[in-house]
């Protein structure tokens, strides 16, 4: 499945590829007579594609501005297109430099791109004119021919040149950044977890070393983060320090900033407000000096995941009762600025995109997921490159549900002639588990338009629920007997979130650890706190406040909990402020044990 995904602004190029009935990548390279040579790109989808296209300029420096013509050997017919200003006519078609990158110096390279509809057989367009010229002979576009990509079963090649997609070019994008990757290690997070270690001692002590060796993300969770302490472009250098040696690595950036971020809690409320024009702030003071610093070439050997605004869409499918969350829908803030920072960021070659999806114990229940996956996918379909925007999804960001309910496979599996998904903790929700809800969620995210090469995420940092209070079997004459005894998730209720006494370490960041899945990955460092315990007089500096959930003496009586206690750890600091409590009980009930 892997294979599936395009390879996003690589240098070589691809047959025409069927490959168990679907197609997948394509495309063609000419070169130019010297003058000019194009690598065009296509990533196939149901019935249409989007192409990629790179524009060399061999000869002359152009400064008046360009213009790229081909035509189409088939019913090809361009919907809409991104930098160049495209004009077709019957297959024939036209791409103009755009106003703000009219010159092109010798050596110089545009890259523009399209979607494109089509029936029948996409065949891709052999020949290429730059201003008029016909490009070709000139050098040409890597050819090396790797089997990473796709597996051929049948394959059309109408060019000249056809290869797979090389995937250790600097700056390629790969079908998984994971794959064949090293995660970056935060030097921060290191030393807290190293400190903590030295001063914890014996066996504990040792256990939690370990947890320095596993990858954490970065977050940007404000626009002072970008350059406060180490700041973005410092850990960018970091990770090129660790990848000395040759071996890529990906390193986890969370975008979290939206105005009236975390809307339906107080515990990671942020510091823009749509009411305060936080959109525009959003836009030119966050999104934009982040985009610019990972576009910086430097980096581009780097592999970087861009995890986008956590908890933010989902929000807008279960929590519009609340104010916040109803202005930030109202106000399309949350869905503009996320299509704001997906078609800046999905414009950078090696830049990996994926947006939260809630996790099982939230959206499971299909009158959620339904119109989760409409309103992400619309979302994500409204950004510059559509549903190339992305690489997939990341579910239980920060949050605590398993990965695989092992005692409970089978939700319809009836107890006492009642279903095991009837029981009072899962409150007929189908989806038990992580593994199973992100199959879903992939499935219906592909039936909705999005390439067969997505791949989900499962953040695994805390939902390991070992230690000894962990299930070996279930049983039970009654569902709720049955459930209780079973589930490895020790929660006093699902909805419970804050700094869960219990929950522990769970499965180490994996590279494709089961079929759809990109990786297990740690995106809420272990041992960072959800939200303060206690009662404050009002937010801190960065917007953070006192959420209810985080008491443990606290008894919701809403749909949050049900009337359960909180479940949360005492004497927690501010969301994202290290908590060595709740790192030592995270270490103590990991699963599999460190
Ligand atoms: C906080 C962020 C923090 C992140 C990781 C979130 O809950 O709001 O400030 O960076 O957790 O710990």
């Amino acid at each position: 499945m892997s294979a599936t995904k395009l390879a996003r602004g690589g240098a070589a190029a691809a047959a025409l590829t069927l490959c168990a009935g679907l197609l997948t990548l394509a495309s063609t390279s000419a070169s130019a007579a010297p003058g000019c040579s194009v690598d065009y790109q296509v990533n196939q989808w149901d019935s249409g594609f989007t192409a990629n296209v790179t524009l060399k300029n061999l000869g002359d420096p152009i400064s008046g501005g360009w213009t790229l013509e081909w035509d189409f050997p088939g019913t090809q017919k361009i919907t809409n297109g991104w930098s160049a200003t495209y004009a077709q006519s019957g297959q024939h078609v036209s791409a103009k430099s755009p106003s703000w990158a009219s010159s092109l110096p010798t050596g110089g390279s545009a890259t523009m791109g399209f979607n494109a509809s089509y029936s029948g057989t996409n065949a891709l367009p052999t020949s290429f004119k730059l201003n008029g010229n016909t490009c070709g002979g000139g050098p040409t576009s890597t050819t090396t021919s790797t089997s990473t990509s796709t597996s051929t079963s049948t394959s059309t090649t109408t060019s000249t040149t056809t290869t797979t997609t090389t995937p250790d070019n600097p700056g390629d994008h790969v079908a998984n950044p994971y794959a064949g990757a090293k995660g970056y290690l935060n030097p921060d997070y290191v030393t807290n977890v190293n400190s903590l270690a030295d001063a914890t001692g014996g066996a504990l002590g040792t256990s939690m070393r370990k947890v320095a060796q596993n990858s954490t993300a970065v977050w940007m969770d404000r626009i002072g983060a970008i350059t406060a302490g180490r700041g973005l472009t410092g850990h960018l250098d970091e990770a090129l320090r660790q990848s000395a040696g040759g071996t890529p690595v990906v390193i986890q950036v969370v975008v979290y900033d939206l105005p009236n971020r975390d809307c339906a809690a107080l515990a990671s409320n942020g510091e823009l407000k749509v009411s305060e024009n936080g959109l525009a702030r959003y836009k030119a003071e966050y999104i934009d000096p982040i985009a610019a610093i990972l576009a910086d070439p430097k980096y581009r050997s780097l592999r970087i995941v861009a995890i986008v605004e956590p908890d933010s869409l989902p929000n807008l499918v279960t929590n519009l009762s609340k104010p916040k969350c109803a202005e930030a829908n109202t106000s399309g803030a949350y869905v503009q600025g996320i299509q704001y920072a997906l078609s800046k960021l999905s414009a950078i070659s090696n830049v990996y995109n994926y947006i939260d999806i809630g996790h099982a114990g939230w959206l499971g229940w299909d009158t959620n997921m339904g119109p989760s996956v409409t309103l992400i996918a619309n979302t994500i379909k409204g950004a510059t490159k559509g549903v190339n925007s992305i690489d997939g999804f990341v579910s239980n960001l920060a949050n605590t549900s398993p990965t695989d309910e092992v005692n409970l496979p089978d939700p319809n599996l009836t107890v006492g002639s009642q279903q095991l998904r009837s029981a009072a903790f899962y409150q007929w929700n189908p989806y038990f588990d992580e593994a199973d809800y992100g199959t879903e969620m992939r499935n219906r995210f592909i039936s909705a338009g999005f390439p067969s090469g997505i791949g989900m995420l499962i953040d695994t940092s805390r939902n390991g629920w070992g230690g000894p209070n962990r299930p070996t079997g279930a049983s039970g004459s009654t569902v709720d007997a049955y459930v209780n005894s079973g589930r490895i998730d020790r929660k006093l209720h699902r909805g419970n979130w804050c700094n869960q006494s219990g929950a522990g370490i769970g499965a180490r960041p994996t590279a494709a650890p089961r079929s759809g899945f990109d990786a297990y990955v740690w995106i809420k460092p272990p041992g960072e706190s959800d939200g303060i315990a206690t009662k404050t007089d009002g937010p801190n500096e960065e917007g953070k406040q006192h959420d209810p959930m985080c008491d443990p003496t606290f008894r919701g009586d809403d749909q949050a909990n049900g009337g359960n206690l909180t479940g949360a750890m005492a004497g927690a600091p501010h969301a994202g402020s290290w908590f060595p409590a709740g790192f030592t009980s995270l270490v103590q009930n990991a699963y599999p044990a460190l």
